[in-house]
């Protein structure tokens, strides 16, 4: 299969031999040019064009960025705006936040300073995962030479704008991740994710005050939005769809790594076997994770039913293979599953689905914050269950034991935690329920699964 060469935008010079992360290196490369235009605009300006640039945002969810930023409004609000960075990238498979952060990290913190000039915002704070202990030494120091430079603090550069940044090191927590755990950690208290409405962040959220939370690529984005236009943007990727993701691909291919693409120009297959050389060991393709281990998996012989827009404007149902469907939020959610953070994890034939499972069924039960009783019992459970069919004790109704369990926990828990642990194991279980039944099929088996412990 050919390879499509990248199209580099948020990554353009993070791998360019001799870029740096100090400013002067930043600067060398027209950094902080764009935030000197932004501070000349109006901050509602800003978020028009952030709104007709059509940004979706990057952490997972996909929502407008600039609808979210709509949500504000400041011809009431007396309370102070906070804009709050996650950097707290947890997701298994996904592993693209922390290359801006090690290798670009000013264009971050510029992407930051025009966020939050734009939602009148006087302290940002980036949230950054506890492991990344280096991550958070380089933003710091970047953090240093913008405010030197006067990027940062009283009167940027001459506008009578202020603002302040600081970095604060997660608690090594999946769920500090979750906007509201991630507000409540910054707090200072344990991270609970808070019910979602009425604490939809915009509205209340640090300090029960209005605060932005977008991921790092989303607000990377932003500087480029600002720099050529929402509609020029807009033109990058696909109606929808717009400007470019960055797709980081693990497991059984010969070139795992983080590649950069508008949204929609390439499918599973030109990633899979053009830019990545390929499955290891000349293996078959089985299935793909397409976003972070919380994504349903999809498998790679049966056919998606996928709408497509016609250029009459109507909309067609095509059935396509897994190989030929494109990288976009879209087309991916039409699968049932979804782009999420962007982690692709590749599967070849000689994997053990039940194992694969187990091993992500594993994570959720550790990192399950226990707050919601079909979260915390239930994920437990799932990867008991699943220990069971793995130790050869497995019985011939655990496949339907397992979807009983996800069944009861998806759409029943406070945060999007319950649905991450559970669509893995209805997706696995549903899609390749032959694996499960073969391994679990001792009829007799006496084990018994003790009590979930803490
Ligand atoms: P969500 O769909 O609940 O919210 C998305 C964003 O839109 C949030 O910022 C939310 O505050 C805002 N929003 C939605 N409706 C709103 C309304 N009516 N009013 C105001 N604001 C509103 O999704 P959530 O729970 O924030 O994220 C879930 C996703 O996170 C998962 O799909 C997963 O892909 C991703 N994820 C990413 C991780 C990573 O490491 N990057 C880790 C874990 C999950
Ligand atoms: Fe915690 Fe799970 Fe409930 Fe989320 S769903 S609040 S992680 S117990």
């Amino acid at each position: 299969m050919s390879f499509k060469p990248e199209y580099r935008l948020i990554l353009k010079y993070a791998d360019e031999p001799g870029y740096t992360v100090d400013i002067d290196c930043y600067l060398r490369h027209g950094g902080y040019q764009v935030l000197k235009k932004a501070l000349t605009l109006d901050p509602a300006f800003i978020v028009q064009e952030v709104k007709k640039s059509g940004l979706r945002g990057r952490g997972g969810a996909g929502f407008p960025t600039g609808v979210k930023w709509g949500f504000i409004n400041h011809e009431k609000n007396t309370k102070p705006v906070y804009l709050l960075c996650n950097a707290d990238e947890s997701e298994p498979g996904t592993f693209k936040d922390r290359q801006i952060i090690y290798k670009d990290p000013h264009q971050l913190i510029e992407g930051m300073i025009i966020s939050a000039y734009a939602n009148r915002a006087h302290l940002g704070y980036i949230y950054i995962r506890g492991e990344f202990a280096k991550g958070a030494k380089i933003l710091e120091q970047a953090l240093a030479e913008a405010r030197e430079r006067n990027f940062l603090g009283k009167n940027i550069l001459g506008s009578g704008y202020d603002l302040e940044i600081y970095v604060f090191r997660g608690a090594g927590a999946y769920i500090c991740g979750e906007e509201t755990g991630l507000i409540e950690s910054l707090e200072g208290k344990r991270a609970y994710p808070r019910i979602k409405p009425p604490y939809f962040p915009a509205v209340l959220g640090l300090y029960m005050c209005p605060t932005i939370v977008n991921n790092v690529e989303t607000l990377c984005h932003v500087k480029h939005i600002v720099d050529m236009g929402g509609e020029a943007f807009a033109k990058i990727g696909t109606p929808n769809n717009t400007g470019t993701r960055i797709w980081c691909v693990s497991g059984d291919v010969n070139r795992p790594g983080y590649y950069e693409y508008p949204c929609g120009a390439i499918t599973f297959g030109e990633l899979i076997y053009g830019v990545c050389g390929g499955i290891r060991n000349g293996n078959k393709l089985k299935a793909v994770i397409p976003g972070g281990s919380s994504a349903k998996v999809l498998r790679a012989d049966i056919k998606y039913k996928i709408p497509r827009k016609k250029a009459d404007g109507s909309t067609e149902i095509v059935e396509m293979g897994l190989e030929d469907i494109p990288l976009d939020f879209d087309t991916v959610a039409a699968t049932g599953s979804m782009s999420g953070s962007g982690g692709i994890i590749v599967m070849d034939d000689t994997r053990d689905m039940v194992e694969c499972l187990r091993n992500i069924a594993e994570f959720y039960a550790h990192e399950s914050c226990g707050q919601c009783t079909p979260c915390r019992e239930g994920s437990l459970w799932m990867k008991k269950i699943l220990d069971r069919i793995c130790r050869g004790n497995g019985r011939k109704e655990d496949s339907k034991l397992l979807l009983d369990v996800a069944n009861h926990i998806a759409g029943r828990t406070i945060c999007a935690f319950g649905e991450a642990c559970s669509w893995p194991v209805q997706s696995f279980v549903e899609l390749f329920e032959e694996e499960f039944v073969a391994k679990a099929k001792k009829e007799d088996s006496m084990e018994i699964l003790e009590p979930v412990e803490r």
